[in-house]
């Protein structure tokens, strides 16, 4: 919370001086309504004085309608501050989110990032704002009706000070509770989140194998988890209100029978007990108020330490200091020098990699599943670095190269290609916003996507749904071809698309990759016989090794593990 304060609210220094400001009119005035019983008792009843009857009420209205003025102005100030602490919490959550390496993003899930965005965030507003106006107006107004306490009567205030004080330690105990509680709530929340992300994205497959009532079960366990905690925290803080109305009572009770006693020994006037009593029954709202803020505070911590968790996450691959520069435009071959890579930091999924990929030529990689191929593509972009040795792009390391430069010179169709919920334009034209309509349109027709486009609702303009959902997987694709052929970079990396497609669709899409890959250096993970043939090269991968590399009779003709493959027909092998 002290963060909070130090890098987002010093920001609205001016604001907060206002704030400040009204807070403590508003402390004052209250205090001085206290006060007023004072001369109000003495000069009407006690020693009775006509334009007393006057000038009392003015001055009691002149301090009510300042203290409102000042309540008004001190809340929409600290609103203010409260929600652009949000605004820019958000904007910093958000930026860390998109900067993060893969490899930490991989260890969590959406949902629960987004509950951090929207929720978390909020939560931190909640108490800043509530907790700062807390400390600082009821503060204040406590410390004023103290004092006019103790200025009535010293002997009595601090009979009632002393009263009030273990109550404070009760709070502060609640306020820890309420922290772990809260703490507790919020990480339901993105669990709840994440489990509902994945029910939804995964709709068909619930329906197909009749999961309704069980992801109903898993998300209502988590909704009661949930409840649980948020009731535990609710306990926990609501009880130091109570304690804070008790304790005043006793307070007051105690006051009375000590200024009883004293009343009638003759030593304490009417005026000052009554105004004395009026500030300690005043005192009591500020009181409440501050002990509730106190478990907020330790809410909005909570909050704000699951949301600095993620600020803080550094990401690891970075723009080098003096970032090396390619020539332009890049010839693009790729070379492995003894690469070594491991996900997890025990299982290695590409061991001591080494090959050479010149470049404008294409090279295909089999292996089994799970042997590496998605992987070893991975580390191109940087996606992920590697462990051991260097990957290098025209003879430059890629960590060498700032990553705008890197990823610039890098297109890439996966199997699955994601389209964003926006227009088929702007999908083509994602990664090159500057792009003309004629250049998209150029591109679709290279990537037999024009014909398709047109028969939409809307053509270029027609939206693609949630990833892509409006479209079929070979208009996808064909999508992302367009979107590669647009960028046109010296680098192409394909994940090939398989049997997920129809006849006349793969046809299409072949014929469109294979005008993609003309002039660049290819690199595919490719499961057609066809493409493989004719691939300049071809890397079979086995377990995160290399196993052989060769043409296609070469390896045919070697007998070894593709030759094995291809026996068993390299798509069915699932390769
Ligand atoms: N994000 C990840 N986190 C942890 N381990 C991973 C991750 N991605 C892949 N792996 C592991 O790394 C190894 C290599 O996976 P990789 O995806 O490179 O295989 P592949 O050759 O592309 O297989 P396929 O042909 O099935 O796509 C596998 O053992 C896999 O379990
Ligand atoms: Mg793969």
């Amino acid at each position: 919370m002290a963060r909070i304060f130090r890098e987002e609210i010093t920001q609205h220094r001016g604001r907060l001086l206002v704030a400040l400001t009204c807070m403590s009119v508003v402390a004052a005035t209250t205090a001085g309504t206290a006060y007023m019983l004072d001369p109000a008792i003495k000069k009407i009843f006690l020693e009775p004085d006509p334009t007393a009857l006057f000038v009392i009420p003015l001055v009691v209205i002149a301090l009510s309608l300042t203290k409102a003025l000042a309540t008004y102005v001190q809340a929409i100030a600290m609103s203010t501050i409260g929600q652009s602490v949000v605004s820019n919490l958000q904007r910093r959550l958000s930026m860390s989110l998109l900067r993060a390496d893969l490899a930490w993003l991989d260890k969590r899930h959406s949902g629960g990032l987004l509950s951090s965005l929207v929720n978390d965030t909020q939560h931190v507003q909640d108490a800043t704002a509530q907790v700062m106006t807390a400390l600082v107006r009821d503060g204040l107004t406590m410390i004023f009706l103290v004092g006019v306490m103790f200025y009535q009567d010293w002997e009595l205030a601090a009979i009632g000070v002393f009263v009030v004080l273990p109550g404070a330690q009760v709070v502060q105990k609640m306020a820890k509770k309420t922290r772990k509680a809260s703490h507790a709530t919020f990480e339901e929340t993105g669990t709840l989140a994440s489990l509902a992300a994945d029910a939804l994205k995964g709709i068909r497959e619930v329906r197909a194998y009749g999961q309704e009532d069980h992801e109903i079960k898993r998300i209502g366990h988590s909704i009661d988890r949930r409840l649980g905690h948020i009731m535990a925290a609710i306990r926990a803080k609501t009880l130091s209100g109570p304690v804070a109305e008790a304790l005043s009572g006793v307070g007051i009770a105690t006051a009375i029978i000590y200024a009883g006693w004293r009343g009638m020994e003759g030593d304490l006037g009417l005026n000052n007990f009554v105004s004395f009593l009026g500030a300690m029954m005043m005192a009591y709202q500020p009181m409440r108020s501050l002990a509730n803020s106190m478990t907020r505070l330790h809410e909005g911590a909570a909050a704000a330490d699951r949301v600095f968790s993620i600020i803080d996450t550094k990401p690891g691959i970075l723009n080098p200091k003096n970032p090396q520069l390619l020539a332009h435009p890049a010839k693009g071959s790729v070379v492995f020098e003894h690469v070594s890579f491991s996900y997890d930091g025990t299982h290695d999924a590409l061991r001591d990699l080494s090959l050479h990929i010149p470049a404008a030529s294409i090279a295909a990689l089999v292996g089994p599943s799970g042997s590496g191929k998605s992987t070893m593509m991975n580390l191109i972009p940087r996606f992920y670095d590697a462990i051991q040795g260097r990957v290098l792009i025209d003879g430059l390391d890629v960590r060498a190269l700032s990553l705008e430069e890197l990823r610039g010179q890098i297109s890439i169709v996966s199997q699955d290609p994601f389209l964003f919920d926006d227009t088929v334009a702007a999908n083509i034209a994602y990664g090159r916003n500057d792009a003309t309509n004629q250049e998209i349109e150029d591109a679709a027709r290279h990537a037999a996507a024009h014909e398709f486009i047109m028969d939409l609702h809307g053509g270029y303009e027609a939206r693609v749904g949630e990833a892509g959902s409006r479209l079929s997987g070979g208009q996808k694709q064909r999508v992302a071809i367009a979107r590669a052929m647009l960028k046109n970079a010296p680098i192409l990396l394909l994940d090939e698309a398989t049997s997920a497609l129809d006849n006349e669709s793969e046809r299409l899409v072949q014929h469109a990759l294979e005008k993609l890959m003309k002039g660049r250096t290819t690199i595919m993970i490719a499961h057609r016989l066809s493409t493989i043939a004719h691939a300049d090269m071809i890397f079979v991968m086995q377990e995160g090794e290399l196993a052989e590399q060769g043409r296609h009779e070469e390896l045919l003709a070697a007998g070894g593990l593709y030759a094995r493959l291809h026996a068993k027909g390299l798509s069915e092998a699932g390769v």
